[in-house]
């Protein structure tokens, strides 16, 4: 393919950002650095504490005077039942209009997802980390399967919503991200006549919707091995071509690092945008899977609260 001098020296950089011009009264103020060590760390944090507490009360179990039918073990398990009580304030402002007067849902989200790791710890300690009863045992492992399935629960949400607190994402938002566009090369792609039969075959295969749960579940992990093994083909492609190129013009010669490097930017962040959708299909299955099998656990620690609640005060068992 002949070489356009033009061309090569007007290269621009893949995917820069456009400058937007920001209208005036319209930004927003910084996030104050609290604001912003709690989004970076907050979650992390909260969950090594809430390790720390799970861990502290299981090796001091036996050394503690803490029984569940008085005084302070008594108390943790009205407190812990209470916040558990609280926590589902969120799912009812979400679904209410009435209770807007409560304010955001995702304030309310983010107390659900405390209140969900606080009032388990606070049960854990009312029982002092161990089986009693039969009805306790039921009470106490479905709580745990309900606060297990919510982290899971989270993880899935954070990615099919635009971060924790965003709006869903939706697939066509996605797909429009991906389109293929040889602009996007900064002009590189005419001279690495395969690139775009490349890439494009690589979408097509990535591009195919899950068929089934564990597909669904593996999709993640094969898609990652599927963009190194992609990326590291279709990039090797390119400086093949690309020295093709170069002996047959020393304008391309000239430039052939600058080209090799716009090129693989495209490709490096194509891909992983790709990824990204072919993912989301996957992420988005499973998350609706997850409400399905989330509410049955819930329903059963309804049901196995109340019995135990009414076993141990009526016939003290
Ligand atoms: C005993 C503890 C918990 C109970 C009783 C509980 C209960 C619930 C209920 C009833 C729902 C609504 C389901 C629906 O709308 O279909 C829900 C949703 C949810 N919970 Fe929990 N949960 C608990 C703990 C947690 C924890 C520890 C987390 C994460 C840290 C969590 C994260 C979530 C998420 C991500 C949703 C879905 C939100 C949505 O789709 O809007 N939950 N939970």
């Amino acid at each position: 393919m002949a070489a356009n001098p033009a061309a090569v020296r007007n290269q621009a950089p893949a995917n820069r950002a456009r400058a937007r011009p920001v209208p005036p009264g319209k930004t927003k103020p910084p996030p104050t650095l609290w604001r912003r060590l709690y989004d970076r760390y907050g979650t992390a944090a909260g969950m090594m504490l809430a390790l720390l507490a799970i861990v502290v009360g299981y090796l001091g179990r036996d050394s503690r005077r803490l029984f569940a039918e008085q005084g302070l073990g008594y108390a943790l398990g009205i407190v812990g039942s209470l916040l558990i009580l609280t926590l589902l304030l969120y799912p009812l402002r979400k679904r209410i209009k009435l209770l807007k007067v409560l304010g955001p849902v995702k304030n309310w989200f983010r107390v659900h997802m405390m209140l969900g790791v606080i009032g388990p710890i606070a049960i854990l300690y009312h029982s002092n980390f161990a089986l009693g009863s039969i009805n306790s045992t039921a009470a106490l492992l479905s709580m745990l399967l309900v606060a297990g399935s919510g982290l899971v629960g989270r993880f899935l949400y954070a990615k099919v919503h635009k971060g924790l607190y965003g709006r869903k994402t939706n697939l066509k938002e996605l797909l429009a991200g991906v389109k293929l566009s040889t602009a996007e090369t900064g002009g590189a792609a005419q001279f690495v006549p395969d690139l775009m039969k490349m890439v494009a075959e690589y979408d097509r295969q990535v591009l195919k919707p899950p068929t089934g749960i564990l597909d669904s579940m593996t999709l993640p992990l094969r898609l990652m091995v599927k963009t190194r093994t992609g990326y590291r083909r279709i990039v090797a492609r390119v400086a093949e071509q690309l020295d093709e190129q170069a002996a047959l013009s020393p304008v391309v010669r000239q430039h052939r690092d600058r080209l090799f490097a716009l090129t693989k930017a495209f490709v490096k962040e194509h891909l992983k945008r790709v990824r990204r959708v072919a993912a989301f299909a996957a992420y988005d299955r499973l998350f609706s899977l997850w409400h399905k099998v989330h509410l049955p656990f819930f329903y059963l620690l309804i049901v196995t609260a109340i019995v135990h609640v009414i076993a141990v005060h009526v016939y003290s068992i």
